[in-house]
């Protein structure tokens, strides 16, 4: 029988970054990935499972926001370093943690990455948001017409000062995206190793910085020249064109891979819009319903109206029938047109999955799929750039 707790120390801390990696099969923290791991650690937000005084399983939340349809912003909370020891799987430990962790969040919705498709369902997660791996054929990328504004190149220290103030004024700007802590900022400025050849360029407009770009560039053993853009975020399409063209118009570059929303328009952007290919189509976004009647009032709807019963096994105060629409939402007696558990709930609130999609694929029953399809659906596709 294991015990969570909530860990208060630094040693504490780091023996929960070594059970997180070792559950990753990656070694324990060198010294210097300590420096730049430990302010992650947040007093309050750090969980582990103890089998007596042995620490078994970890996970932890970093605080924060998220931006919903409709473009509210709503406390968020990333959870993250879920593992459990490999000789203690199996065993209910993940199960303990998350139900605690759910017990005691202090966000209306939580979102985490899976490194397994079919771990989070159970404890209400559902796939919100995908993500497109896209590769761009530099060589062949034509960008008509010049740039309107201005893209100067910074060094680390000041990329380290402005990008959380430009991210904070334009990185939110999709249903998905996250506000960044203070310590995932201090991992993306460790330019060590892998980004120590990162470089970042900010641009300006009329009304000063308005997007910016990192990106880092390796030479394979062929001499072909691979840019990875590592993070992205401009507030206007003129800022965005631009960067573009500055990544399309270095000398020395062969192919560019970036990440981008399913409904991301960048291959307009070409002459020839086959130069830009998905490799990839991947999940992305979990997202877990904590307060379902706070988070349905979050967010903005289509026309129409749809009552929808709610079933959640863990977190029983979100069961209810809701009845949804442009006006608003309202708890209320009336027969649902749709029955859905909370984790699908979460798989359509960011518009990225349709209740018709599910009904087609026999994951909830009812009527009326298609007008709540209308309901739901979110004219921008969601993403979240933000790693953790
Ligand atoms: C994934 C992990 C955290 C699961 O921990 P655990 O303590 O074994 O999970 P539990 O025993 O509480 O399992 C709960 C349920 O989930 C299922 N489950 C757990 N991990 C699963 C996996 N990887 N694939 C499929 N099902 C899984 C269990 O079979 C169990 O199902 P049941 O309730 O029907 O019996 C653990 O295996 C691990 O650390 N894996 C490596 C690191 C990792 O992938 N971490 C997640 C990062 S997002």
């Amino acid at each position: 029988m294991t015990e969570i707790r909530v860990l208060t120390d630094d040693a504490q801390y780091r023996a929960h970054s070594t059970l997180f990696r070792r559950a990753m099969h990656w070694g324990p923290p060198t010294d210097d990935q300590w420096k730049v791991t430990q302010p992650s650690y947040e007093p309050g937000r750090v969980l582990a499972a103890f089998d007596g005084d042995l620490m078994v399983g970890s996970t932890q939340t970093f605080g924060g926001t998220m931006v919903v349809p409709g473009g509210a912003v709503v406390p968020h909370s990333a959870v993250s370093r879920v593992g459990v020891r490999a000789d203690y799987t199996r065993r209910g430990v993940l199960s303990g943690l998350m139900r605690e962790q759910l017990s005691t969040l202090p966000d209306p919705v939580a979102t985490l990455r899976a490194s397994e498709g079919r771990i989070y369902g159970r404890f209400g997660y559902g796939l919100a948001g995908r993500v497109r791996f896209l590769r761009v054929d530099a060589r062949k990328a034509v960008i008509p017409g010049s740039p309107v504004g201005r893209v100067r190149m910074v060094d680390s220290d000041t990329a380290e000062k402005v990008l959380p103030e430009l991210h904070t004024a334009f990185g939110l700007g999709r249903p998905g995206q996250i506000s960044r802590w203070h310590g995932w900022w201090v991992r993306a400025f460790d330019r060590k190793g892998d980004f120590e050849n990162l470089v970042t360029v900010v641009h300006s407009g009329p009304d000063g910085d308005d997007g910016y770009v990192s990106y880092k560039v390796t030479e394979d053993k062929e001499f072909n020249h691979h840019m990875e853009v590592e993070d992205f975020a401009c507030a206007n399409a003129d800022a965005w064109r631009d960067l573009w063209i500055y990544l399309t118009r270095l000398d020395l570059v062969d192919t560019i891979s970036v990440d981008a929303a399913l409904d991301d328009p960048v291959n307009w952007l070409f002459e020839d819009p086959r130069v830009v290919v998905t490799k990839d189509v991947f999940d992305q976004i979990w997202l877990r319903l904590v307060d379902v009647p706070r988070m349905l009032a979050a967010r903005t709807y289509g026309p129409g109206s749809v009552v929808i019963e709610v079933h959640d096994k863990l977190l029983p105060a979100n069961d209810g029938r809701y009845r949804v629409s442009s006006d608003g939402v309202e708890r209320v007696d009336a027969p649902a047109d749709i029955t859905i558990p909370v984790d699908l709930l979460g798989a359509v609130y960011l518009g990225d999955t349709k209740f018709s999609h599910l009904a087609a694929a026999r994951r909830i029953e009812g009527s009326r799929f298609d007008e709540a399809d209308a309901v739901f659906a979110s004219p921008v596709a969601p993403l979240c750039s933000t790693f953790f």
